[in-house]
């Protein structure tokens, strides 16, 4: 299959169903969303990303150049709705229409209740909840006109742990499964099917801005299998869902967190 000079990573799966599919993915730029870009990309789909820092995203474009559809990249802001939702309609138009919505893009600070104002709260929810359901609500009309699709939302093992100063991540990354239930089931007459994703702790330089060596050392000794969760493993699980092989998964959340509890 010539996918230009990029092809999966030696052992990868390759999906043929992914093949040329348009993919939008939010917050693509570094970390997790990197990953699933360059999975995507490596399949042979077509993908667009958004993405607030403009340096790591045009790096990962020049990195992705040479694939036999390179990517393309929007510098935005998701939670100004109005602005995220024409970049996604730019998106679907330079792409030809949409069949896979990643979203990704979201923001862990840390605080204590003490501090929480209602803006503060607005614009964590802003960040982390709400772009998920306008993203879905904008590309449902192309979905609609592709005969399906699939929307993978980002949700996190942090809420089922019950983390310290991280409420407001926590709160919005619990609604996320219930937006996820909700949309699938509104959908799913239109063959669009809707999951979470729930990493456990992945590997990524913004979590390394937290974690010491101690601390990551506690995190693989509550997983139940050995090593640190890179953004390609939470790639894998979204591609597959996006894939035809997952036709009749919808409505769940799919685990890889390697056994953390
Ligand atoms: N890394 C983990 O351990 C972990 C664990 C559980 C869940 N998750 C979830 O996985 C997803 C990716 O996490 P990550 O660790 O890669 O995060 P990250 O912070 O490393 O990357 C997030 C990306 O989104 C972008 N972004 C942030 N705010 C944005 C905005 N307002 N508009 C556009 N882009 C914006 C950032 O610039 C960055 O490129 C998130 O939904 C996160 O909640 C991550």
């Amino acid at each position: 299959m010539a996918q230009g000079n990029l092809a999966p990573k030696d052992g990868a799966a390759i999906y043929p169903s992914l093949r040329d599919k348009r993919v939008i993915i939010s917050g693509g730029g570094s970390g997790i969303g990197a990953g699933i870009v360059e999975g995507f990309v490596r399949q042979g789909a077509r993908v667009a990303f958004v993405d607030v820092q403009s340096e790591p995203s045009e790096a990962l474009m020049q990195e992705l150049s040479g694939a036999v559809h390179a990517p393309i990249f929007m510098h935005g802001d998701v939670t100004d709705c109005d602005d995220y939702g024409a970049k996604i309609a730019i998106f679907i138009e330079k792409l030809g229409g949409c069949d896979v919505l990643i979203n990704n893009a979201a923001n862990d600070d840390r605080h204590k209740l003490a501090e929480v104002t209602p803006a503060y709260w607005d614009e964590r929810m802003a960040v982390n909840l709400k772009h998920q359901f306008f993203a879905a609500k904008a590309v449902v009309p192309a979905m609609e006109q592709a005969g399906g699709g699939s929307i993978v939302n980002l949700g996190s093992i942090s809420w089922h742990l019950g983390l310290e100063d991280l409420t407001l991540y926590q709160t919005a990354k619990a609604a996320i499964e219930g937006l996820t239930r909700s949309l699938a089931r509104e959908l799913g007459r239109q063959n669009i099917r809707v999951n979470t994703i729930i990493p456990g702790n992945v590997k990524t330089p913004r979590q390394m801005k937290w974690y010491t060596p101690e601390g990551e050392a506690e995190i693989v000794a509550a997983q139940c299998l050995d090593g640190r969760i890179q953004p390609a493993d939470i790639a894998a699980m979204a591609m597959f869902l996006a894939s035809d092989d997952a036709r009749f998964c919808t409505a769940h959340n799919y685990w890889v967190d390697a056994g953390w509890r």
